[in-house]
């Protein structure tokens, strides 16, 4: 993590990911910004490389672009000792790193991130994948990155809604592991809006040490990678509520102001958590209430589909207090709710209904 580390990519590349040919993949709005400029730096130091583009936004990450990709990259006879270099926001990567995971049974990835979003949560875990009809990221493989390479100053060409939505992440990060982090994270507000490429390379570094530390107990999500979801549950359930209008960080902030809610009713979490959370999305530019027109049932409705049910009850993982995650039962890391209690934290979050 680094502002300009970038510039290290080719001499980064040969140490942890030496490769005979690179096939560097980028969305068609980042592939003259960064996938070029790449492609080009590797030749420059003798690196057979090719840039391999597909348009932009999250409609494309497809099982028909994972096709062109992996079409594309047959053609140009790429064999198992080629490296998939995937080089933008959070669609590439996972997309990028899903055909990685698939080309010939798998060849290595590294993950270039360019946007909040990549850089704080996505380019991090060895998820990868693509959406169908019937919902997102439901076709996918872990498949982990030989090397991770964030270069905060990217970030000053990423337009202003997806540069904030993705620091709603990094407040989700403060509160499961880190207390002083979240502090950070208000005290530097302006700073981090302002984009300010030193204070952007510590919120990158303490998100990917925490993210890390997290999937590296749980690598394949069977328990304490739960604690990730913090905010998720009612956040999937606005996204789907809405259509997918209303952007994933917005509704991870509002998610996250919710849950904490609701462990405050339940009694696990300390009182004043959710003001707090509240307090600190406001002024890193993001919404705590629940976008209006959206109703209490209609979510409740929506979280019924949610793939975090388990035996028909609601889960939750849910702070113990900022900083610190309640264990769960059964060591799952997560509680059940009984819906009377979602239902009142939703509507103090301001959904509409009873
Ligand atoms: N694998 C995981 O663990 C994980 C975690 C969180 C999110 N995700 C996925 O990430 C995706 C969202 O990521 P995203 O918000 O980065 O979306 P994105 O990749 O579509 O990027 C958003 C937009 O910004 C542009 N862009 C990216 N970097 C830029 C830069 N530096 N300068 C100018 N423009 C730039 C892109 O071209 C795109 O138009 C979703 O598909 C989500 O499912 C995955
Ligand atoms: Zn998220």
């Amino acid at each position: 993590v680094g502002a300009g580390a970038r510039a290290d990519l080719p001499a980064l590349l040969g140490r942890h990911a030496p490769s005979a040919r690179y096939a560097v993949v980028s969305d068609a709005t980042v592939a003259p910004l960064y996938g070029e400029p790449l492609v080009a730096a590797l030749a420059a130091t003798g690196c057979a490389a090719r840039l391999f583009t597909f348009p932009a936004g999250e409609r494309h990450k497809s099982r028909a672009t994972w096709e062109a990709l992996s079409d594309a990259m047959l053609a140009d006879r790429l064999g198992r000792d080629a490296t998939v270099v995937a080089v933008g926001g959070g669609v590439t990567g996972d997309l990028a790193g899903f055909v990685a995971a698939t080309f010939m049974r798998g060849i290595p990835h590294v993950q270039v991130p360019t946007s909040t979003v990549a850089m704080l949560d996505a380019a991090v875990g060895g998820k990868t994948g693509v959406d169908t009809p019937a919902g997102k990221n439901l076709v996918g493989a872990f498949h982990q990155p030989r090397l991770v390479v964030a270069d905060t100053e990217t970030l000053r060409t990423l337009p202003a809604a997806p540069f904030t939505e993705g620091l709603a992440e990094a407040v989700k990060h403060g509160v499961i592991a880190d207390a002083a982090y979240l502090a950070e994270l208000e005290a530097g507000a302006s700073a981090i809006l302002a984009r300010d490429p030193a204070v952007l390379e510590r919120v990158v570094a303490r998100s990917v040490a925490i993210k890390a530390a997290v999937v590296a107990d749980d690598p394949t999500e069977t328990g304490r990678r739960a604690v990730l979801n913090f905010g998720h549950t009612v956040a999937h359930a606005i996204e789907a509520a809405a259509g997918f209008a209303v952007p994933h960080g917005v509704a991870v902030a509002v998610g996250m102001v919710t849950e904490a809610r609701l462990g405050e009713r339940l009694g696990c979490t300390a009182r004043g958590t959710a003001a707090r959370i509240g307090a600190a999305v406001e002024r890193l530019g993001l919404p705590r209430t629940v976008p209006v027109g959206l109703a209490t049932e209609q979510l409740i409705a929506c979280m019924g589909g949610d793939k975090k049910v388990r035996a028909g009850t609601l889960r939750f993982a849910l702070p113990a207090a900022i900083g610190q995650m309640v264990p769960g039962d059964a060591g799952g890391w997560s509680l059940p709710a009984d819906l009377t209690a979602v239902r009142a934290a939703l509507h103090e979050a301001g959904a509409a209904g009873e």
